[in-house]
Formats: C-alpha cells, structure tokens, sequence
C-alpha cells in the first residue's frame, strides 16, 4: 500500500518511514527541512521524497497527492521542541494550523482514506488526573506563550476530526507524550534525554531547568513506530495515547543518564520554565484492548541506545 509521511526526514517522521518501508509500505516523504536532515531520509528503492513546504498555498502537496495517490496519510510534520514555544510562538501556532488545513485540503476527493495525525500530550496542559487519559478535557492557557503549541495541536484535532467526518475518510488521532531516540535534535531547541546526553558530554556545568522534581514519562522510538502502524492496520475515527507508563522526575532521569556511561552527577539548577507542567504520565489502557501492544523497551536500555548513536554520530 501507497501512503504519505510528512515530516519524514525529522525525528518520528524518518523512523516512522524505515518502519512502514520494513512493512512492505511505499512510502511518499515530505519535508522542508526545518528541522529534518536530508540524511534521516530512508534510502530504499520505495521511498520517494518531496521537498515542500506545507504551509505554502502553492498547491504542490495538491499535486503530489495527485500523482502519487497514497491511501493514507500520517501527518507527522510541524515546528517542535519547547523552546521554540516559547521564542517563535506565532510561527508555531501559524505554521502548525496552516500546514495543516493545506494538507487536509489536498486529501479532498482524492485517494485517501485515512489520515494519522501527530497531536500531542502537551493538550492536556496541566493534567486534572495523572495517568491521563483520552477522555481528558483539553486545557489551554493563554496567559503562556508555550501554548503556542498545545492550542495548534489542539485545533488541529477538531480540524481532522470534523474534516475526516465531512469528507468520509476514517481519523486516528494520536496524543503522543514524550518520545526519544537517535537522530533527535540535541541542541537546547531539542528534547530533554539528547539535550541531556549532549550537555553531559560537552558542557562544563551540567544544568537543569526547574528544580528537577517534574516528571515525564518516556517511549523508545522503536516502540512508537511499531504501535502506530499496527494502530494504523487496525483502528479507524479513534483518538489514542501513545506513550511509556513509567514516570521519572527530570532529576533522577539525568542521573539515571551519568550513572549509564559512570560519570559523576553534579547538577545546577536554574529558573524554572515559566508554566512548565509538573506531572506528565499516560492511561494507556485503550491502545492495549486496541491492539494487544505496549511500550517494551525499559528507560535504561532506550537511553542506553540513544548514546551509543550519538556517539557513532560524532565519530
Ligand atoms: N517527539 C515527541 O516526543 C513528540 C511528542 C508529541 C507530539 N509529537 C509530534 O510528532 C510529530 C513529529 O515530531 P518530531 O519529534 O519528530 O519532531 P521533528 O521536528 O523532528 O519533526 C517534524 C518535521 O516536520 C518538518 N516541518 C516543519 N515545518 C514544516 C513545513 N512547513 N513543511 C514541511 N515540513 C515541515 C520539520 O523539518 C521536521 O522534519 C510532530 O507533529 C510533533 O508535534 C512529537
């Protein structure tokens, strides 16, 4: 089967593609390589790649849908990493909501008939329950810029949902939390476990913003990847958790990475990130009676794969 992966030359995107490839998939990738990298991209005989920007009007996605006529869609492509919330906040909710309607435009009276969309656990905001479930209400908050991107993903569910609906083609929308790996951003506009892992190898002091005692919950890529196709083969009009169950304050998580590779902690701690939340843990127990399948690889063994590619990547 022909499907599209936006975003398929970043970080979920790329694994995602390599997976649907392992399948037997033909895979259509798309990108504009904000964040992405030309070399994340699979090379294999049935994997094609356009470089679009999605938030153009130019019609291009229009016609690649066109030509290529793929049957589903997974939408994975949008400006991510906290940091960029917070310092870019109009580009994000603008480029996230705009991409989006562009592409779903495209899906209209076409050979789609479903469309995976990427949301995420940052919707549930400070959460009323911890573990969350699906059935949370969304919780948005306009006094912080870091909502730039939760309010995007936010709209962005209403938008495939009430579109899928108006147009007959089947949703699966997914709240993603915490997702980790190789090929992942480790700058500071990146995500804690490859920020942490590069600042441990470089940085004289090791840093923590807050004061360490938030918690998040962690899935190794090769679990996600796994999990969204068989979603994918599986479930149709659902909105599902993905995500690791095991909590870990931010501080034992870095101290769990220096104990890995048996080099001393001495962390310093800065000013917390102004309305970070304190608690983040997924319910999983719809995506286990969906497909009979959960996160299986531990934190250790995750964090110690992570490491080993980010040193292959620097030799
Ligand atoms: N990684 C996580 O833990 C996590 C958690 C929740 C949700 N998500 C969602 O999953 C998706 C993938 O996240 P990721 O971690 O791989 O991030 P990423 O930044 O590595 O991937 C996003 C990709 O989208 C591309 N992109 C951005 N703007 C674009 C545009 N205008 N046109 C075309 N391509 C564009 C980027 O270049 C990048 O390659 C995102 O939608 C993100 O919001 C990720």
């Amino acid at each position: 089967m022909k499907v599209l992966v936006t975003g398929a030359a970043g970080f979920l995107g790329s694994f995602l593609s390599d997976e649907l490839l392992e399948h037997s998939y033909e895979v259509i990738g798309v990108d504009n390589f904000f964040r992405g990298k030309k070399e994340y991209l699979p090379n294999h005989k049935n994997f094609t790649f356009y470089k679009d920007d999605l938030v153009n009007e130019d019609k291009k996605i229009h016609d690649i849908i066109k030509k290529e006529k793929p049957k589903m869609v997974f939408h994975y492509a949008a400006i991510n990493g906290t940091k960029f919330f917070y310092d870019i906040p109009y580009q994000v909710i603008n480029n996230n909501i705009r991409m989006t309607q562009n592409l779903l435009n495209a899906c209209k009276y076409s050979s789609v008939n479903k469309i995976i969309y990427a949301s995420s656990s940052e919707i549930y905001g400070e959460p009323l329950k911890v573990p969350t479930d699906e059935t949370h209400p969304i919780l948005l908050n306009i006094h912080t810029d870091r909502d730039s991107y939760a309010s995007s993903k936010a709209i962005c569910d209403f938008y495939v949902k009430l579109f899928t609906k108006e147009h007959d083609i089947d949703y699966i929308i997914l709240r993603i939390f915490n997702t980790y790996g190789p090929r992942m951003d480790t700058s500071e506009y990146g995500q804690v476990i490859p920020e942490f892992i590069n600042k441990m190898y470089k940085d004289k002091e090791f840093t923590i913003i807050g004061d360490g005692t938030q918690t998040r919950s962690f899935c190794y890529v090769d679990d996600h990847t796994r999990i969204v196709r068989k979603l994918a083969e599986n479930v149709k009009n659902d909105i599902v958790n993905i995500g690791n169950t095991d909590e870990i304050t931010i501080k034992k998580l870095a101290e769990s990475i220096h104990k890995i590779v048996n080099k001393e902690f001495k962390p310093k701690l800065l000013p917390p990130r102004e309305y970070d939340h304190k608690r983040r843990c997924p319910d999983i127990s719809k995506l286990k009676k969906l497909i009979s399948d959960q996160p299986k690889i531990t934190l250790e063994q995750g964090i110690k794969k992570t490491i080993d590619a980010y040193n292959a990547n620097i030799k």
